[in-house]
């Protein structure tokens, strides 16, 4: 882009993005939640994940995946080779949404709406990373990347290309594993992701 258009944009390197994004008042998600967390991992990143929004414990810690997700995350991950420190992970939605329970809060799913607003957040990580690929974790990732809904149950393990070029892979959210009561079908479904994120594996470079 143009360098006006990125001075306008008032961030050119990841970390003024970032730094920008602590002020962030694109919809109103930003007054109940803790703090903005943004993407982490190397500017240089081949792959891109992109969750939902931040949960409990991401909003306390201001990082991404560090919950009980995350941790279901970073093991398949492991398992299929992958090595967290070199993509780049990220949420479509960069405030934790919920409601408060007693003294629990409970996550609850952003609308189409605050997704929108937090997609020019996600528009920016992109621009200055410039991944060959990004992994869509669940049906919010897919309706930001791609614009609209995408059943990802049905679609999981293929790859969509944007008319700008990005390579979308769709796969289910790792905290629909989670939520399986039944052993036998969580690890059916434990295994399912972890092919999906071998395939991911391969098609990284
Ligand atoms: N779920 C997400 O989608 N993102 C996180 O960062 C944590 C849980
Ligand atoms: Fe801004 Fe996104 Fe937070 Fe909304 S959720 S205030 S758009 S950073």
């Amino acid at each position: 882009r143009e360098p006006a258009e990125v001075m306008a944009d008032g961030a050119s390197t990841l970390s003024e993005l970032r730094e920008l994004a602590k002020g962030c008042r694109r919809c109103p998600l930003w007054r109940e939640a803790t703090q903005t967390v943004f993407g982490e991992g190397p500017g240089n990143a081949t792959v891109v994940f992109v969750g939902e929004q931040p949960g409990d414990q991401e909003d306390i810690a201001g990082k991404p995946f560090v919950g009980p997700a995350g941790k279901v995350f970073n093991a398949i991950l492991d398992d299929a080779g992958v090595d967290r420190q070199k993509v780049y992970v990220t949420n479509a939605v960069k405030h934790f949404k919920f409601e408060p329970r007693g003294k629990r809060r409970i996550h609850s799913k952003p609308n189409a709406g605050e997704v929108q607003a937090c997609r020019w957040w996600i528009d920016r990580e992109f621009e200055l990373i410039k991944p060959e690929l990004a992994v869509a974790l669940g049906a919010t990732a897919a309706l930001s990347l791609l614009g609209n809904a995408i059943p990802v149950t049905k679609m999981r393990g293929q790859v969509i290309e944007r008319e700008d070029g990005l390579r979308v892979f769709i796969t289910i959210h790792p905290s629909f594993i989670l939520r399986i009561q039944e052993p036998a079908d969580k690890e059916a479904e434990r295994e399912r992701f972890l092919d999906d994120l071998k395939q991911v594996k391969k098609l990284m470079t």
